[in-house]
């Protein structure tokens, strides 16, 4: 089965709040979207990677996956307003790349998950494999988990309302690498496109879209070090961990 990956890196990184972009974000001496792209290579099952770019720093980003030296094909191409944007674009120069024979299984994954283990990234790939055509990875949330209602003084400032508590047994926390059937994505994909032109809403992880077709999304076993970095609290652990985690 052929394998491909759109890998995310068009984000601007406010949170972060650099002033550049995350993937650019140095650990270790390198920049996040070149360990992303180190590690989806590191599997040997992945054979061409396309990577969303800030439209801004498209050399950067091109310079930084050169450095990373990874065997397998790989461009940049300028990301778009969303990451469902971004991803939609990827799957466009995925399919103009592979001309004639569709790919079989597609893999998402963020830069912002620089760490995701190749043990991780396989195990997506194989449960896609034995026909679960929607995977994405998951652990369960430690934290009792609330739904708030906005507060209630004029500034919105002072203490939300709780309206509830969720049942933490059913909740999961889900990852990148998420994986899928081709045909699949680019359904979900496409049907995704439609809604965000009417509704102005863009999901925030591929699944969602697969879900939203009426399509069932399973969940393996995620992995602690695949960890996001949205905030510097986030850089600072990922920081702290990277040695031990790419050992
Ligand atoms: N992403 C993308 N295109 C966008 C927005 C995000 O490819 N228009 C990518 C990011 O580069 C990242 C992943 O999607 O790898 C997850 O997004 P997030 O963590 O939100 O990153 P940023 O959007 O860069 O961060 P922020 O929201 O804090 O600005
Ligand atoms: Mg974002």
């Amino acid at each position: 089965a052929r394998v491909v990956a759109v890998l995310t890196a068009a984000g601007s990184g406010s949170r972060l709040g650099l002033g550049y972009p995350k993937a650019l974000v140095a650990v270790l001496g390198r920049p996040l979207v070149a360990h992303a792209a180190r590690q989806l290579a590191r599997t040997e099952l992945v054979e061409r990677i396309v990577v969303t770019a800030p439209g801004s720093h498209l050399d950067e980003v091109r310079s930084a996956v050169a450095d990373a030296a990874i065997s397998v094909p790989w461009e940049v191409v300028a990301g778009g307003r969303t990451r469902q944007e971004s991803v939609g674009i990827g799957l466009a120069a995925l399919a103009a790349a592979c001309p004639g024979a569709a790919p079989d299984v597609v893999l998402v994954h963020d830069a912002a998950r620089p760490f995701a283990p190749p043990a991780l990234v396989a195990r997506i790939v194989d449960a896609v494999r034995q026909g679960y055509s929607a995977v994405i990875p998951g652990y369960a949330v430690t934290d009792t988990m609330k739904l708030v209602a906005p507060a209630l003084d004029a500034a919105g400032t002072g203490p939300e309302l709780v309206a509830g508590t969720a049942d933490r047994t059913s909740l999961r926390a889900v990852q990148t690498p998420q994986g899928f059937t081709w045909d699949l994505l680019v359904r979900a994909h496409a049907a995704g496109e439609e809604r965000a032109r009417s509704e102005e809403t863009a999901a925030t992880d591929d699944a969602s879209l697969v879900e939203a077709v009426g399509e069932t999304v399973w969940v393996v076993e995620g992995d602690v070090a695949a960890l996001k970095i949205t905030t510097p609290h986030d850089l600072a652990v990922a920081e702290l961990l990277a040695a031990q985690v790419l050992a």
